[in-house]
């Protein structure tokens, strides 16, 4: 028998074939289920959809699913032609790491050129091929377009709007418009941050404020906004981006980027305490050096008039594995701190740094 499995809220947004029948659903009230949802896709009146609502109970895949997400569940069975990427056997292995119908606020997605990829749109892209709707904010709209482009060339669903994380009202706005969109956030992936030399000696009041604003209250704005409605859901997955600066001297003297990326962590560790038992989990990720567009912006800001080819090599021979990430290996740990496969994992981090913390640095 074929199963797809697919969230009640994304029913709305795909064509169910005729015929269908729901008899599965993990709804802890079978009234949770809009019978006008179910009514208008399968081409039945009120009577049949009360009776399809009325056979509905809990879906078991493979013994509970801890994340809560089983109560919003919805199995399809007997469809002839399923159109359901997530389509599956009862009897195969399940599909790992699976955003299929989740609704994903991320800022920072954009890309200022086709070359190479930024960590956030390496996030958005690879989230996007697991199945979610992407819903981005960022500071120059031509470059959250370029990742737009880039998702919808490869059959996703992706939307931007331009936005300022260091602003209120434009943050506010951002996340209106996802919810005005897709009714919901399932999943928030925080990723803009940027860093700017200078110890406290050296650097200006007007840096050192940037530095706050952008790299964490930034994560303030849009956990003040999106943080109630996840809890209203009764689920969401909050992903923030961290770094090592947060977690050494790495070299570099940028303390205030040092200082923030760990205020980030801590952060992180205290909300998702308070947000535990409400189904909302956040998490960070701490990438390494990576080899990102920005990179070559760095090269430039701490090195100015350098080479950047010694630049990129200093930063390699930094590195035990003798070599930077780049933005996917990044994207891979957000991608499963974000998915339902880390559903029992809150307030915790995943350093992504090819074990530059683990080491003394005379390597
Ligand atoms: N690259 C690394 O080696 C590395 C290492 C550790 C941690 N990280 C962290 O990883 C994250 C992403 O880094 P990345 O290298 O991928 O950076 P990136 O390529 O520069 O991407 C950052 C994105 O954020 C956007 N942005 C900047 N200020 C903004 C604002 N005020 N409001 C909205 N959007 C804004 C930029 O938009 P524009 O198009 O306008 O520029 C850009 O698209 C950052 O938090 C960074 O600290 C990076």
């Amino acid at each position: 028998m074929t199963v797809a499995l697919l969230r009640l809220d994304t029913i709305s947004q795909l064509s169910v074939p005729r015929g269908s029948t729901y008899v599965k659903s993990g709804l802890r009230r079978s009234q949770d289920i809009k019978t006008e949802t179910i009514q208008a896709h399968l081409g039945i009146n009120a009577n049949q959809a009360l009776k399809v609502i009325a056979r509905a109970e809990p879906v078991r895949r493979n013994g509970p699913v801890s994340d809560g997400s089983r109560f919003k569940r919805v199995g399809i069975v007997n469809s002839t032609a399923s159109p359901y990427k997530l389509e599956r056997n009862v009897h195969s292995p399940i599909i790992m790491l699976s955003l299929q119908g989740k609704v994903v606020l991320i800022t920072g997605l954009g890309q200022t050129s086709d070359e190479g990829w930024g960590i956030g749109a390496a996030i958005a892209t690879l989230f996007s091929r697991q199945g979610a709707s992407i819903f981005g904010g960022n500071r120059t709209l031509a470059s959250a377009e370029r990742t737009k482009e880039r998702i919808e060339k490869e059959g996703g669903i992706c939307d931007v709007v331009q936005t300022d994380v260091t602003d209120s009202d434009s943050v506010k706005a951002l996340v209106d418009q996802c919810v005005a969109k897709h009714g919901r956030i399932d999943i928030l992936v925080n990723n803009v941050g940027r860093s700017e030399p200078g110890c406290p000696a050296t650097m200006s009041k007007e840096v050192w404020d940037g530095q706050i604003d952008i790299n964490l209250n930034s994560l303030y704005l849009t956990c003040h906004y999106v943080l109630p409605i996840m809890e209203k859901q009764g689920s969401g997955a909050v992903v923030n981006v961290a770094s090592i600066a947060g977690l050494r001297y790495i070299g570099k003297p940028q303390v205030a980027y040092s200082a923030t990326k760990a205020a980030i962590m801590q952060f992180t560790k205290a909300t998702a305490v308070i947000y535990a038992d409400k189904g909302v989990r956040l998490n960070t990720v701490v990438p390494g050096l990576i080899y990102t567009p920005y990179t070559k912006t760095l090269a430039q800001r701490y090195d100015p008039g350098g080479d950047e080819a010694v630049y990129m090599e200093k930063r390699d021979a930094q590195v035990p594995m003798g070599r930077m990430g780049d933005a996917w290996d990044v994207a891979n740990a957000a991608l499963f701190l974000a998915s339902d496969e880390a559903a029992y994992i809150t307030g915790q981090k995943i350093v992504v740094d090819g074990g530059i913390t683990s080491s003394t640095g005379r390597v």
